[in-house]
């Protein structure tokens, strides 16, 4: 899938939102301020030290200004008045963005080491790692952990919360053209951070019922298939290897079958065993891997289940 280019013009990622505007016009507003304020100082500055340079060394220093009312007031008052402009710009923004609309679409987002989990309570749809909204439709996202703080960024829609364990946090957008877009986890979480990533993926009202449609219906693939499928839906790809390259998880070229040297012990990679390490990965950790893999208890279905274990025994 490709993803939208990121860069949009000057300084930001290209916006797909309307809300852009008024947090990028108030950025503008603020860094061109500064740099002519900066340019004002800068000149002052050398202006002053070549027009009151010491002419020789014995001159004494003459005629110097103690009070001047109008200078002390406009050095008040002018940055007074810029400091009050960028408050209530970005006041005004602030309050825009915290508060979603009554109409939003909500959506349950739980951040895992390394991967985001995305609920449609509404619908019965679960994924990981693509998000999947209708275009021009306020969208509300509640979001948690499971461990650490993670957090989510959508750049192109302008919006960025924590994602924190035992505490809902939310943010809403609304996306004013369809596209693919890249969500990043932009709170450091571990070994597997960079690869925290999703897609936002925008479509139209009518796509977006037909994607739901799919998605709740589980479909009657062939149970390898359903695995493949599965296999890069839920991210597994992230850290199992298909051709027996080490990555954080261990490849499943060749796993079915195999015995497995475990942390204490060892144990034979037989269907129960695989079931057990996709519903509770912590039960059994092969040595030399750190026991880092989310549990997929209550996220797969019992067929999909079967499909990637399908799946695994065809990776000879
Ligand atoms: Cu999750 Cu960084």
């Amino acid at each position: 899938m490709k993803t939208e280019q990121l860069v949009g013009h000057g300084w930001f990622p290209a916006a797909a939102t309307d809300a852009a505007s008024g947090p990028d016009s108030l950025f503008y507003f603020i860094l061109i301020g500064s740099i002519i304020i900066f340019a004002g100082i800068l000149y002052a500055l050398i202006h002053f030290l070549i027009k009151y340079k010491r002419k020789s060394p014995n001159q004494l220093a003459s005629g110097q200004l103690v009070h001047q009312p109008l200078l002390e007031i406009s050095w008040t008052v002018i940055p007074f008045i810029l400091v009050t402009i960028v408050f209530f710009w970005g006041y005004k923004d602030f309050l825009k963005m915290s508060i979603p609309p009554v109409d939003s679409m909500e959506v349950r987002v739980t951040g895992k080491k390394w991967l985001w989990q995305i609920d449609y309570p509404r619908y019965g749809v679960k994924t990981v790692g693509e998000l999947v909204v209708p275009v021009n439709q306020p969208v509300k996202l509640v979001m948690s952990s499971e461990d650490v703080i993670h957090s989510f960024f959508i750049p192109n829609m302008r919006v960025k919360r924590d994602v924190i364990p035992n505490r809902y946090t939310r943010l809403w957008f609304e996306a004013n053209r369809t596209g693919t877009f890249q969500v990043f986890c932009t709170e450091y979480c571990g070994d597997g951070h960079s690869q925290m990533l999703a897609t936002l993926r925008v479509v139209s009202q009518e796509e977006f019922k037909d994607w739901l449609k799919a998605g709740s219906s589980g479909g009657d693939l062939p149970l390898p298939e359903l695995g493949a499928k599965v296999y890069t839906k839920y991210a597994c790809n992230t850290c199992h290897s298909l051709d027996g390259a080490t990555s954080v998880g261990p490849t499943w070229k060749g796993l079915y079958g195999s015995n497995r040297p475990l942390t204490s012990g060892s144990a034979k990679a037989d269907d129960n065993y695989l079931r057990e390490s996709i519903v509770n990965p912590k039960a059994k950790i092969v040595a030399g891997y750190a026991p880092v893999m989310p549990a997929f208890a209550g996220l797969l279905s019992d067929r999909e289940i079967d499909g990637v274990i399908e799946f695994i025994k065809a990776q000879k």
